[in-house]
């Protein structure tokens, strides 16, 4: 699976089969997240408990059915900088876990803190986990349901950007990256983030006029979800970080 096949297969799983991911692909996930924290001085850590088949972390049982026995622990500078950071590496660990026929969802509320105990630096907090695990062949009524109602007040995709021009006639690269945008997580699918596309130069902001932390997560998370977008339909590129921060096409 290509990351962008794994970018439109992802969804929040919030079901997990009782099994164990394989060591091989555990190896895989640990270097993806030492290149994170290499490229970022990110500070993620990977709970590995296949062995011992004990869970990972305690998910919250109203939300959640099954067990995960690995998780990602999300820890990064406590700053709005550093929670952005963490969204846009969050999502390249998360799109990697689903090429590799995994399941995922990113909870930074709805688990139990006392259930992992992350190493955490000066300057430095635990935004959220990452369980990663098997998602059920059915996913179950409640959290069919859970799914459905908070995903059912998603925006239209042309909401996605601030621009000049109309929406269908922007660039098929920004198009398509708003597109990618649109399908990514948010918390409680809030959507906060839009493209804008101005003088030329595209950049994202968080549009809501009341702010929290965990939106800066969400606006780093959109920059990844972007930057796939438009490479799928050809255009490479890098973002800054920050809200003023350009999306540079190479
Ligand atoms: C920063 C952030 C925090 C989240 N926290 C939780 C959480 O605590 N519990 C939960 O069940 N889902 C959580 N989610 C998942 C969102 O609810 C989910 O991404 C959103 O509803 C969109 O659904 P989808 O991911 O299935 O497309 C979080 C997502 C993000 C990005």
């Amino acid at each position: 699976m290509t990351e962008f096949e794994a970018l439109n297969a992802r969804i929040s799983v919030r079901s997990y089969e009782k099994r164990p991911v394989p060591p091989e692909i555990v190896a895989e996930l640990q270097a993806v997240i030492d290149d994170c924290n290499a490229a970022a001085g990110l500070h993620f850590q990977l709970v590995d408990l296949s062995a011992a088949i004990k869970p990972a972390v305690k998910l919250s049982p109203g939300m959640f059915a099954g067990e995960v026995y690995t998780c990602a622990l999300l820890v990064g500078p406590e700053d709005e900088i550093g929670g952005e950071m963490v969204g846009y590496f969050s999502e390249k660990l998360i799109l990697r876990a689903v090429a590799l026929g995994l399941g995922t969802c990113w909870v930074a509320g709805t688990y139990d803190r006392k259930s992992v105990s992350p190493a955490i630096g000066e300057g430095e907090k635990l935004w959220g986990v990452v369980p990663i695990g098997y998602a059920t062949a059915r996913t179950p009524v409640i959290q069919r349901a859970v799914r459905s109602r908070i995903r059912a007040k998603d925006r239209n995709t042309e909401d996605f950007v601030e621009s000049d021009f109309p929406y269908a006639s922007l660039p098929a690269w920004i198009r398509a990256g708003a597109e990618a945008v649109k399908a990514g997580p948010s918390a409680v699918n809030q959507q906060p983030v839009n493209i804008v596309y101005k003088g030329g130069l595209v950049t994202a902001r968080l549009w809501k006029e009341k702010k929290n932390q965990m939106m800066y997560n969400d606006l780093g998370i959109a920059k990844y979800q972007f930057q796939v977008g438009a490479e799928n339909v050809g255009v490479r590129g890098f973002w800054n970080f920050g809200e003023d921060g350009e999306f540079i096409a190479e």
